[in-house]
Parts: structure tokens; sequence; C-alpha cells
């Protein structure tokens, strides 16, 4: 890699005035969003599970969104493992990518929580099962596939978006089964969306200051996936999802990527590098490629969020 592109990996010195105050933006949002167990879940449903232990009858979610939630919790119990590798891959960098860090860590650190204790209070879980398969994903441990601080930003920002998406999506698909259930994915998905914020602005403002950046999206943006490797069937779970709880191709193309590529303005990027020029035209190539997926599986069901997430950043 020559040395033009391999700054293009790192983060602009440079920037560091506008990165400290989208960070100080993310606190004050992050100040009105935040949330509360006591108010959010049904502690009246709690009861003695050595009283009254487990049974599968007890589960009311139907089958396709209790897979839904169980692995959305199973994808947020990585936590240590993102953590632990977004710590090294800043480290040497700006101090207010571990300002931020930090707070992501906290907030993100709710999700799991609120999840398992949902499914556990509403008998939705088996609790000895649920142990099981957390523990055996954490202990399979999960590294990010990318090893310089834009690249794995570039890869938070659709994550974030991505799990925003998946978010509204399953809080529409099981609104009629639980709406309290809607009503703590909702929650999540705001959350969710403060952490995309911040991660596609940082990224914003290096397409900025150069559009050349554009080179490092265009490698994250074409391999995405969704950190699930350690869960049992995961292909098997997503093509539920898919199928039944309102998050495939299609809503992945029009609430990710083409909202993604549009923020970002990639066609009206002027890169100078070469290998950044043919990184635009993969871009939207990729996006063209996924929308004609898409249309093919007869476009989104409108529950992905696919109106603009700009809003709760003001
Ligand atoms: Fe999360
Ligand atoms: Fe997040």
């Amino acid at each position: 890699m020559s040395d033009a592109f391999a700054a293009l990996t790192h983060v602009d010195a440079g920037l560091e005035p506008t990165l400290r105050r989208l960070y100080e933006r993310h606190r004050e949002a992050a100040r009105r969003v935040d949330w509360s167990y006591a108010a959010l879940l049904p502690w009246e449903e709690g009861r003695d599970f050595r009283r009254v232990p487990w049974r599968p009858e007890q589960r009311r979610l139907s089958a396709p969104i209790y897979v839904a939630v169980e692995t959305a919790l199973l994808t947020e119990v990585n936590l240590p493992w993102f953590t632990t590798s977004l710590d090294g891959l800043f480290r040497g960098s700006l101090a207010v990518l571990h300002d931020f860090l930090r707070s992501w860590t906290a907030e993100e650190d709710q999700h799991s929580d609120i999840l398992q204790t949902y499914l556990l209070l509403t008998r939705n879980a088996d609790p000895q099962r649920l142990h099981d398969l957390r523990r055996g994903v954490i202990e399979q441990g999960f590294t990010v596939d990318y090893h310089t601080p834009i690249e794995v930003m570039v890869f938070t920002t659709i994550q974030e978006l991505a799990t925003r998406a998946f978010y509204l999506a399953v809080a529409a698909a099981g609104c009629d089964q639980d709406p309290v259930l809607a009503r703590i994915l909702r929650r999540l998905a705001r959350d969710e969306t403060l952490h995309y914020g911040f991660y596609r602005d940082v990224i914003a403002a290096h397409l900025q200051a150069n559009p050349n950046y554009v080179w490092p999206i265009a490698r994250v943006l074409q391999d995405f996936n969704m950190p699930g490797h350690a869960m049992p069937d995961f292909r098997g779970r997503m093509k539920t999802i898919a199928r039944h709880a309102g998050y495939g191709p299609a809503e992945y193309h029009q609430a990710v990527v083409a909202t993604l590529v549009r923020h970002w303005g990639v066609d009206r990027l002027q890169p100078t590098l070469a290998g950044a020029i043919a990184a635009r035209a993969d871009i939207l190539a990729h996006r063209d490629r996924l929308g004609r997926m898409a249309e093919r599986l007869g476009g989104p069901r409108g529950g992905a969020g696919n109106e603009a997430p700009a809003a709760l950043l003001r």
C-alpha cells in the first residue's frame, strides 16, 4: 500500500476540534434520550424460577420474534470484545476517540442487559438455555476484521445503522405480540441512532477534508457482515428474521446502504487518486446491485426506519 493510501486509513489530526464537537453533541443528545430499567421493564410479571420452573408454553412471543430478540441479545453480548478491539485500534490516535469509546461502552452495556432481563421476566426465554448461549458466544470471542481507525469506524457506522433499522423492524413486526417489547426496542434504536451519528459524521468530516477517504469506505461497505459467526445457526436466524421479522436484504439496501451513500454524498465526491476514483464507482455499483436484488425480492416492508435518522441528532 502506498503512503498516500496508508494515510487514508488513519484519523486526520487536524480534525480534532470537529471530532470534539461531535462528541459533545453526542453527550448532549445521549443525556436527552437516556432511559431507565425501572420505567421500561414489566417488573410485575416477575416470578421465582425455583418455585415456578420454566416451561416452553410460557413463551408468548412467536418463534420468529423470539429468534430476532435472542439474536439481538447474542450480538450485543460481544461488547467486551468490541471495546477491546476499538481500544487497541484507537491507541495512539486522538484522545476524543477514547472519550467516545467509554461513553459508547457504557451505553451499549445496557442493551444486552435489558434484552436479557426482558426475556427472563416475561418467561419468553428458557433461563438455562439463554445462560449457556450467552456464555458460549462470549467465550468464543470476537475480533473486528479491520486494522485501522478509519476502516473500523466505517464498519461501526454501518453496524450501528443496521442495528437501528433491525430494532425498528422487529419493534414494528412484534408490536401486536407485546407493546412493551416494541417500546424497549425503539428506545435501543434511539441509542443506536446516536452512535451511528457520531461515527457517520467522523467519516463525513474526513471526506470533506479529503474526498480520497472514499477509498477505505469501499472495501468495508462491499464486505460488510453483521458480527454473528459465534452464534449457533446464524444463517438460519437471518433467514427467519428476513422472512418474518421485517429485516432482510431489501431493508439493508434501503435503510442502510442507500442512506449512507446519500448522506456521504458519494455520487458528488471528486477524489483525485486513481484508486479512490475506482472505489467511488465501486460503491455506487454495489448500491445499485443491492437495489436490483431488493426489487427482485419485492422491496422493503416499511418497518426498518427508512425515514432519515438525522432528526434525533439535532
Ligand atoms: Fe447496541
Ligand atoms: Fe450502538
